[in-house]
């Protein structure tokens, strides 16, 4: 299928191979702030998108509020299907929603559910039974043990841990290298080990 990429910045150029290597083209880039060449893939890079007749789009965006805003806004115009790249592995009894892109190495095992739009970032870990929500962000290297749980729109930074059957609620940010031993109520900031929740609205 040839692809649009919503988003033209940093994440942009992985999801550019993640495109290519899970065997689909990329017809160009759709950007609100910059149009011109696309680095490193020297595609084009445009405001509007309907002009480059892709079949099917994926959003290149990593902050977790906006991949939201920006699936809400293209609903139902285009399809945004799973992206999975050939390193990933993911158990036939998972289940991932679309839009949600799979990076390099990434493992999801059996029983997990996977919602709609989420970036799994390269090497990440979603074991048995866990559920990540719509929008999430789950950064290079985190670990999600078996049965945690991640709310919409969180971003779990890179290298963090979530213990067995924890629970984030919507709307975190755990920092990178966090240990989350406890559940996390909606709107919360993690660090440190053992992880130490505040709300984002204190800091
Ligand atoms: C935790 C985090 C959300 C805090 O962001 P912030 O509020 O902007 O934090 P600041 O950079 O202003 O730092 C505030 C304090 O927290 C500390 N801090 C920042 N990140 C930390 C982390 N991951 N673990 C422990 N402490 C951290 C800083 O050292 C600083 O401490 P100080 O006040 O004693 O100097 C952020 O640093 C983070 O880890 N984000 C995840 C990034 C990531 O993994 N992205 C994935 C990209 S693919």
């Amino acid at each position: 299928m040839r692809f649009v990429i919503f988003g033209a910045g940093g994440h942009s150029r992985e999801v550019a191979d993640l495109v290519i290597a899970a065997g689909h083209e990329i017809a160009g880039f759709q950007d609100d702030q910059f149009t011109g060449e696309h680095r490193p893939t020297g595609l084009v890079v445009t405001d509007g998108w309907r002009e480059l007749e892709a079949e099917a789009g994926t959003i290149a965006i990593g902050d977790t509020a906006a991949r939201d805003a920006f699936y809400q806004r293209l609903a139902g115009q285009i399809a945004l299907p799973v992206l999975v790249h050939p390193s990933a592995c993911v158990s036939v009894y998972a289940r991932v929603g679309d839009g949600t892109q799979v990076m390099q190495n990434v493992v999801v095992n059996s029983a997990a559910l996977v919602g709609v739009n989420v970036i799994l970032n390269v090497g990440c870990l979603v074991a048995h039974d866990c559920a990540v929500g719509d929008h999430c962000h789950i950064a290079p290297g985190a670990i999600m043990s078996g049965g945690s749980s991640v709310g919409e729109r969180c971003l779990l930074g890179s290298a963090a841990v979530l213990l067995p059957g924890v629970s984030v609620g919507a709307d975190c940010v755990v920092g990178a290298g966090a240990v989350v031993t406890r559940d996390v109520p909606d709107g919360s900031v993690v660090r440190g080990v053992p992880g130490r929740a505040e709300s984002r609205g204190d800091r």
